[in-house]
């Protein structure tokens, strides 16, 4: 077996959903090599000290200011999981959690969040022990390509939350209950700022009803 063939082997649906994996090169390279950056940095690039704890682990990074906290994910420190759909807070595919809330990370600078705690799709199993999410994910076929399943799963994670503390969406009808029921409409409506261009919508929906423990 050759280098090539091992990294193809090692990228399964689950390294999809655990990781946000979706090349097969990616695979296979070493992490140091995906933090390597663009190159020098120019002197005249302002910079500024931020310390984030991402899955539990603290980092403090040197950063140009303007740097989005999706970028300083990906390109410092080799967090390829939360992807660059559009990088215009329209696709979700970023989407990470901030303090258990979540967040499209193209949209907001790492330097905003100094000192908080950020988890990404990487963060969520607990060892070999998938999120219950990404099981359903898996169970449920959520995903073709994959590209968008990070963004996805982070979401419902953050949303299932909401969901619990009682915060209502649009379509919801009684406000007056404690916390919404979640059918179709109302797990489509909250997940409508992730988008699936494979259209993996029915099986999204299906997985979400599982983790929450809803009839699929
Ligand atoms: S890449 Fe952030 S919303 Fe599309
Ligand atoms: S699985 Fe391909 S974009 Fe959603």
């Amino acid at each position: 077996m050759n280098e090539s063939d091992r990294f193809q082997i090692e990228v399964t649906r689950r390294t999809v959903v655990e990781t946000g994996t979706t090349a097969l090169l990616l695979a296979g390279l070493p992490r140091t090599a995906l933090a390597a950056g663009p190159g020098e940095a120019d002197p005249s690039t302002p910079s500024a000290t931020v310390e984030l704890t991402i899955n539990g682990h603290s980092h403090v990074l040197s950063l140009d200011p303007r740097t989005t906290l999706l970028d300083a994910l990906r390109e410092h420190l080799a967090l390829t999981g939360s992807k660059k759909g559009c990088d215009h807070g329209q696709c979700g595919a970023c989407t990470v959690l901030i303090d258990g809330r979540r967040i499209n990370s193209c949209l907001t600078l790492a330097v905003m969040h100094d000192g908080q705690s950020i988890t990404t799709i990487e963060g969520l199993a607990e060892g070999e022990s998938l999120h219950p999410l990404q099981t359903a994910f898996i169970e449920h076929d959520g995903f073709q390509c994959g590209y968008c399943t990070s963004g996805q799963i982070c979401s419902a994670v953050g949303m299932l939350a909401e969901s619990r503390l009682g915060m209502p969406s649009y379509v919801t009808d009684d406000l007056t209950q404690p916390a919404a029921e979640l059918g179709d409409a109302e797990i489509r409506e909250r997940m409508s700022g992730n988008i699936c261009r494979c259209a993996a919508y029915p099986n999204i929906v299906a997985a979400i009803k599982q983790a929450a423990g809803l009839a699929t």
